[in-house]
């Protein structure tokens, strides 16, 4: 393969730059050049795509968010859209492409590959919700500025003797929930893996007030269902005043940890070192903390395991 393309799709992630620098520096070293592709599978379709040389990728390894941008592109899915991405290929000379993104963004990278453009994908998103890997990128940063996020509220939390009920990404999945709301010794974690009883809650809420806890953090993942009114039964059943707080898109921003940029870099790494021995149609990811590379086919069809022993670790410590 003589050139490849890199692109990030979906939601961003801290991690993905210095993903896109590995890419791109591993690429150099063995003789490909690269082009970014801008503004996901958009920049496909548009023809958005700039030449990367090893001093465009300069600067970005501290820095979140992603210097090629994303977006979700509704058209890709169409085939007036994969026709114009195809041609768009052709007319840039890209032979693959590192597509950087969550499970949907694997999806496109299937189908471009199935119309004949080898494509591998590099798992990034805040959710660490892709089956085939056990950890993405940008997780680990979201959940430390979740962690330090709910340290404040707890501050003023414990001031006044409320409970505060605390929102979290991760769209559908509970993983960010689970880990943060273990990390801030949370007293209760809602994750929509787990049905949700609010009179559990409630209950635990009473009985560790009788043994003198006066003030609590509830971590709930946004799958979940609405903060606000879940803090309004709290309070109306507790008699301790609740306020919810959306932490948004705060976790989504700053500078990656070092774990995800460790984790970029040898995934953006192992991913152009597939395309450089003509290997496509592949995504990359850790199982029992190696590297490994699937089918993305088989990827999509995997099923994830969620962390059901930490939710009970959770259980047993916040009483
Ligand atoms: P993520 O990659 O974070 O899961 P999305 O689900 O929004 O994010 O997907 C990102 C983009 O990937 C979409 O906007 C679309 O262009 C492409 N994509 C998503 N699902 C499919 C699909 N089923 N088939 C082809 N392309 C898809
Ligand atoms: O997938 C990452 C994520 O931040 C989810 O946790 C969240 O549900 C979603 O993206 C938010 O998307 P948007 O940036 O479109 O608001």
């Amino acid at each position: 393969m003589k050139t490849i393309g890199v692109l990030t799709s979906g939601g961003d992630a801290p991690g993905m730059n210095a993903a896109i620098r590995a890419v791109v520096r591993t690429a150099i070293s063995l003789g490909m050049n690269v082009k970014g592709i801008r503004r996901g599978y958009n920049g496909l379709i548009e023809g958005d795509v700039i030449d990367l040389d090893l001093r465009s990728v300069s600067d970005i390894i501290h820095r979140g968010g992603t210097f090629l941008y994303t977006a979700r592109s509704p058209k890709f899915k169409t085939e007036e859209g994969m026709k114009l991405a195809i041609e768009n290929c052709k007319k840039f000379g890209i032979d693959g492409i590192v597509v950087i993104g969550g499970d949907g963004s694997y999806r496109g990278a299937r189908d471009l590959s199935n119309h004949g453009i080898p494509c591998v994908g590099v798992p990034g998103t805040i959710d660490n919700d892709i089956s085939s890997t056990e950890y993405t990128i940008g997780f680990d940063t979201a959940m430390n500025t979740a962690m330090e996020m709910v340290d404040r509220i707890r501050d003023t939390a414990q001031s006044h003797d409320r409970c505060s009920v605390v929102e979290v990404m991760g769209r559908h999945a509970g993983y960010i929930a689970v880990q943060t709301g273990i990390a801030v010794g949370a007293t209760a974690i809602l994750v929509p893996e787990i049905p949700v009883n609010v009179e559990d809650i409630v209950e635990k809420i009473k009985k560790s007030n009788k043994t003198g806890k006066k003030h609590f953090i509830i971590v709930v993942a946004e799958g979940v269902g609405k903060v606000e009114e879940l803090a309004d039964i709290i309070e109306e059943k507790t008699g301790i005043e609740s306020r919810a707080t959306v932490l948004g898109h705060v976790q989504r921003g700053g500078s990656p940890t070092v774990r995800d940029r460790v984790c970029a870099t040898d995934l953006g790494n192992a991913a152009v070192h597939l395309l450089n021995k003509g290997i496509g149609n592949r995504v990359v990811g850790y199982k029992d903390g190696a590297l490994v590379n699937y089918d993305i086919f088989e990827a999509l069809n995997m099923e994830k395991q969620f962390d059901f022993d930490m939710v009970e670790v959770a259980h047993e410590t916040s009483i």
